[in-house]
């Protein structure tokens, strides 16, 4: 229902089927603005799109009879055992969406069996977010220069974090020309028009204000933007450093006494490289689309990946995962498990905790009844013999 621009529509999570009817219900809920940064890519939106058509070339093959019952979709990443092989993948300013997204995103997944990758550029703090769902949850460290990548490996490590990811693919921020279009930015760059449309809004804008932080206090409980850094420091979006070089991923090798993974990862030198300096996975990754515009898909660059590494390192994949059957694909092609990042974006900002349920639940059935209709048993008996290249739609 649409009164005087507002729209009123209340969606409950639980009616909605597929990750695309999230992603619709989302879209009503955010302004413009934010809208942009959550769905946007960089610049032609090229790489954005051949994530999604990647995974249309691959048809799965499918065995009749096998009589394997409820097939199983455990497994472990990182040394931790999980219900699922899928994992939210880390994505910053998630209280834009929903303004407790960060621990709602942790519980669902918490409460999945599954874990969530808490973002440097997190909403709330590494602290908040593991008393809230105190399961074990990963990091994800930008890496900076030496003292404060150094304070907050401390951090993350004190707080109870044993699995770090260190994204790569970020030595400056792509140009996502839709968040220009709009004037997302830190701060916003406003017109009029702009606050018009927020204010059509007004349920996201009581979140946007329960978000802040001021004078150092939070105006509710807990949150403040970019908590998990000195606030001060990322401003401007100098998270990310341009003459970080393999040297300081050596150090943060000898520094982080836990699982360490490198996320950002497409071609099969810079995965050998990484697993020399004592990587223990590799995310083959080109950040949702968001970053090189014309980078190679993931499913594209997965099996050079794959077959530079061997089992010499777990091989994780994301961008553009939005179907059971793309986490059986990726699978099948030699990847661990995959991350999802706008899928739960999109959860939290239709329902909060319940919302994120409902994307892994989503994920978990399309699994579950794609694995029994192929006649395979478990994702662990999944490899390259369950996918054949597809010659029908491409
Ligand atoms: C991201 N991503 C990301 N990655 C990261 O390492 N640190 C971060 O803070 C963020 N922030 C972020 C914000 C938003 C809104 C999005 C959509 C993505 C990238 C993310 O971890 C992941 O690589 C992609 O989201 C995967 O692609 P899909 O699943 O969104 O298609």
């Amino acid at each position: 229902m649409n009164l005087f621009g507002f729209d009123l529509r209340w969606t409950a999570p639980e009616t909605l089927v597929t990750v695309e009817d999230y992603r619709r219900a989302a879209r009503r809920r955010l302004p413009a603005m934010v809208w942009s940064y959550v769905d946007g890519g960089a610049e032609g939106l090229e790489t954005l799109r051949d994530n999604r058509e990647a995974f249309s070339r691959w048809a799965l093959r499918a065995r009749m009879l096998a009589g394997n019952g409820t097939p199983s979709l455990a497994t472990t990443v990182a040394g931790v055992p999980l219900s699922m092989p899928v994992l939210f993948a880390p994505t910053g300013f998630l209280g834009l969406s929903q303004w407790q997204g960060d621990l709602h995103a942790a519980r669902a997944a918490a409460a999945a069996g599954t874990r969530y990758v808490v973002s440097t550029a997190s909403s709330w703090s590494l602290e908040e977010i593991a008393q809230a769902s105190p399961e074990g949850h990963f990091f994800q460290l930008y890496p900076r220069e030496g003292d404060i990548a150094a304070k907050l490996m401390r951090r993350a490590w004190n707080a109870g974090y044993r699995t770090m990811m260190v994204t790569v693919d970020v030595p400056v921020v792509g140009n996502r020309e839709a968040e220009r279009h709009t004037g997302m930015g830190i701060p916003p760059v406003m017109t009029p028009r702009r606050m018009l449309n927020i204010a059509r809004y007004p349920g996201w804008a009581i979140n946007a204000l329960r978000h802040q932080r001021i004078g150092g206090r939070n105006l509710v409980n807990g949150a403040g933007i970019a908590a998990a850094v000195e606030a001060a420091e990322i401003q401007n979006r100098q998270m990310v450093q341009a003459t970080l070089n393999w040297n300081d991923f050596q150090w943060m090798r000898e520094q982080w006494k836990g699982k360490l993974y490198i996320k950002g990862i497409l071609d099969p030198e810079d995965a050998v490289r990484a697993v020399r300096i004592g990587a223990d996975g590799v995310v083959v990754s080109n950040h949702g689309g968001r970053q090189l515009d014309f980078a190679l898909s993931s499913l594209e660059a997965l099996p050079g990946v794959v077959a530079a590494v061997g089992n010499r390192a777990e091989v994780l994949l994301d961008s553009g995962v939005r179907r059971g059957t793309d986490v059986l694909k990726a699978l099948a092609l030699g990847a661990r498990a995959v991350m999802v990042g706008r899928p739960y974006v999109y959860g939290v900002t239709v329902g909060g905790e319940r919302g994120a349920r409902g994307v892994l639940d989503i994920f978990r059935t399309e699994m579950e009844r794609s694995l029994s209709l192929m006649g395979c048993p478990s994702v662990e008996a999944l490899d390259r013999s369950w996918v054949v290249p597809r010659q029908a739609g491409t």
